[in-house]
């Protein structure tokens, strides 16, 4: 599937990102909005639309203002940032918001993912080069090796590196001292932490799904930096089918400017971001081919559950990992899937959205 699979990953050891190798394997007609050659592009365009400062970040608000405290308490007392840990599902803003944070404190910051840090001079050497109160941003921080990990318990703990030298009965530990740093770890799975290091984040801050007025107004803005014209319901007809996502609503916005730009006169309308929106086949709830392929195998094979993951993920050729992190946590906030311990259900709201009679209202029909 295509939405949500652009995702930026590190580069693999044969130089090509993993989950780009593996949303190639997905590809199919349905995937208009993942075209492969379009992917470099998308990833300089999304840079450019990036919001830059506290201000034009768009909505979280309950993020912003614990983050507006903890930066001017920060400043006034002249110390770093404590360690912040950013958790949720992708393309909410947690790379924009480390970035925003670094500008808003005036220090530099580095990115990195756990997957680049495997071997512990990776880590080691990123440390060693931080400046006081300079961000290390780790992505995907629940993929951390474990050795890398026990480096960064020191680190954040008391700015110290521990480095053993030598090996068997002449190792010796030395230390090292680092800058004040602080270290922003953003996850999509939270629960994949392992509690020594979640417990050595200051602030843990989960990012929530959007709402439609805040979407809207995301798609206002990148429309004015895109320079394509757009209509307050233009854009509220793409924030309705932007799952709760930042990343979706200007992925949607660019295909449907495309579409505005080839097919009419340029001006995005309500009509025209629907019609285009239909043609790439994302639904009026923002639903795709894969979510309403899961649905319907729950309720047409197993007459609505509980399914296991495996069967899911084998009936939409999609991982288990992309189901569970990406497509159920939107599907749930609709209320369209419930989790239970033996399995997925679709719900009433799933039923009547696919066009099929629930359950319930069968047994009443008889
Ligand atoms: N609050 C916001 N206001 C405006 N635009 C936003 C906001 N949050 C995110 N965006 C836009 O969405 C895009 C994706 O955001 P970002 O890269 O920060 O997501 P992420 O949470 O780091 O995703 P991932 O988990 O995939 O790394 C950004 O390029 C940015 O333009
Ligand atoms: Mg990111």
């Amino acid at each position: 599937m295509a939405i949500i699979s652009s995702k930026k990953q590190p580069p693999e050891p044969n130089g090509e990102p993993k989950q780009r190798r593996e949303s190639a394997k997905a590809a199919s007609t349905n995937n208009i909005l993942q075209a492969e050659a379009a992917i470099d592009e998308q990833d300089r365009q999304e840079e450019s639309i990036r919001p830059q400062r506290f201000a034009d970040y768009i909505g979280q608000k309950d993020l912003k203002d614990v983050l507006d405290i903890a930066i001017k308490a920060a400043k006034s007392r002249g110390e770093v940032l404590d360690h912040l840990l950013l958790y949720g599902p992708p393309g909410l803003g947690k790379t924009t918001m480390a970035m925003i944070l670094a500008s808003e404190m005036g220090v530099n910051y580095k990115i990195t993912s756990a997957p680049a840090l495997e071997r512990p001079r990776d880590i080691v050497g990123l440390l060693v080069n931080m400046k006081p109160g300079d961000i290390l941003f780790v992505d995907e921080i629940h993929r951390l090796s474990r050795m890398t990990e026990e480096i960064l318990y020191p680190a954040m703990e008391d700015y110290r590196l521990d480095i053993t030298i030598g090996k068997g009965s002449s190792a010796r530990i030395r230390s090292l001292p680092l800058s004040k740093f602080t270290l922003v770890g953003a996850t999509t799975r939270v629960g994949a932490l392992t509690s020594p290091l979640r417990d050595r984040f200051g602030l843990v801050q989960k990012l929530r799904f959007y709402e439609v007025d805040e979407l809207s107004k995301i798609v206002l803005r990148s429309a004015e930096l895109l320079k394509t014209p757009v209509t307050e319901d233009g854009a509220a007809e793409i924030a309705r089918r932007s799952r709760g996502t930042p990343r979706i609503a200007n992925r949607l916005l660019k295909r449907v400017r495309d579409y505005a730009q080839v097919k009419l006169s340029g001006e995005i309308t309500e009509s025209v971001a629907s019609e285009a929106l239909q043609l790439f086949q994302v639904d009026p709830c923002g639903l795709d081919w894969t979510d309403r392929q899961m649905l319907s195998v729950i309720i047409e094979q197993f007459n609505g559950g509980p399914v296991g993951l495996e069967t899911m993920a084998a009936a939409t050729g999609e991982d288990t990992q992309t189901i569970e992190e990406v497509y159920e946590p939107y599907l749930m906030q609709i209320g369209y899937l419930t989790r239970t311990p033996r399995g997925r259900m679709a719900t009433k709201a799933a039923y009547k959205h696919l066009g099929f009679t629930p359950p319930s209202e069968q047994l009443s029909l008889l």
